[in-house]
């Protein structure tokens, strides 16, 4: 005599198949799927009556179940198959439907111009022998001021707002805060480039965020000059631009040089006419540098009587926007596709 469990197999067979061949759609195939074949569904869940039919007819029933399993399964991937060829055949039998017409294309993604810049510069200064160095964000006002030659109540803060964090430290203001974590951490003579994201607490225009991007540099050797710092930032300048550009240099003051200067660029945006981006001067701060001040080789545990040093802090954001004729500063960190999709092919990369 055959088994009820055997009897009721042969009806959700049946069940299963009429409803996988019936299915209107993916979802009600997907249901079917649940129903029947999820380990608890009717059909796995089978499995359990195994217990209750005598040990003889046990592994017939078993192979039952695995086989209905099986055939069930052939028959939703038959129907989706059927499904999916008459989506297609409808779709393709719309007399708007035009097979000769061209393909969506498919976007790929561009190297961001920050990204583009930085990697020239840093190729250009591993050429000449520097490191490329990473430092935190997040960094003390030890670093950030202090080792800096700029103690608390000195008014050089004020050209620097800085967002403090609760704990005491703060978003680095310049990426000057690597020079004595560099001192510290490499035995002289070292040269070292130090590019990164740092943070003012100021209004934005076109010419100002709150977030930007600078390259800090430092060499120190036992003795360097200032014609050594201008041939360097010279390689530096015609390597990106890829020509000669127009540069002045006039004395700058920071608490961590002496002497500073200012180097500024012939305004690539207007070419010397006057736009936002030079605030209509025709000229762009690009470049503060000098000669790295005692006190700062003192913070970083060298004898300034042996050791010297030059640094500068380029305004990484500025200098993409001359290369790439940006007229806004704004537009770098917006994350707008339609900008940023604008710098593939622009022979930096
Ligand atoms: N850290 C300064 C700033 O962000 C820029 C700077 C000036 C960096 C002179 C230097 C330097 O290394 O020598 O305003």
């Amino acid at each position: 005599m055959t088994h009820p469990a055997s009897v009721e197999l042969a009806a959700l067979r049946d069940e299963a198949l009429r409803l996988a061949t019936n299915a209107a759609d993916d979802a009600a195939l997907d249901a079917v799927v649940q129903a029947f074949l999820g380990k608890s569904g009717r059909l796995k869940g089978h499995l359990k009556r195994l217990g209750s039919v005598p040990a003889a007819e046990r592994p017939a029933l078993g192979k039952a179940v695995n086989d209905t399993v099986t055939e069930v399964e052939a028959a939703i991937a038959t129907r989706r198959k059927a499904l999916g060829d008459a989506r297609l055949e409808a779709a393709l039998s719309d007399p708007g439907f035009d097979p000769t017409l061209p393909g969506a294309p498919v976007a790929r993604g561009t190297l961001h111009p920050l990204t583009l810049v930085d990697q020239r510069l840093d190729e250009i200064f591993r050429s000449m022998g520097f490191y490329v160095l990473d430092y935190p964000e997040v960094d003390s006002e030890h670093y950030n001021f202090e080792a800096l030659n700029i103690p608390a109540d000195h008014p050089a803060r004020d050209m620097q707002d800085t967002f403090w964090l609760n704990d005491g430290n703060l978003l680095r203001t310049h990426t000057s805060a690597g020079q004595v974590r560099t001192m510290k951490a490499f035995a002289p003579p070292f040269r070292a480039i130090f590019p990164g994201r740092v943070f003012r607490y100021e209004a934005t225009d076109a010419s100002h965020e709150h977030t930007f991007h600078q390259v800090e540099g430092l060499c120190i050797d036992r003795h360097v000059s200032v014609p050594h710092l201008q041939a360097s930032m010279k390689t530096l300048l015609s390597g990106v631009f890829g020509r000669e550009v127009k540069v002045r240099l006039r004395p700058g003051y920071f608490p961590f040089v002496e002497p500073g200067f200012e180097l500024d660029i012939g305004c690539l945006v207007c070419d010397g006419a006057g736009c936002p981006v030079c605030k209509r001067s025709g000229w762009v701060e690009l470049l503060p540098c000098g000669l790295v001040h005692p006190n700062v080789l003192r913070a970083g545990g060298l004898d300034p009587d042996e050791w010297q040093g030059w640094a500068f802090g380029l305004g990484l954001s500025r200098l993409v926007m001359m290369r790439y004729k940006i007229d806004d500063i704004r537009h770098l960190l917006a994350g707008d596709v339609r900008f940023l999709s604008q710098f593939s092919g622009t022979g930096l990369e």
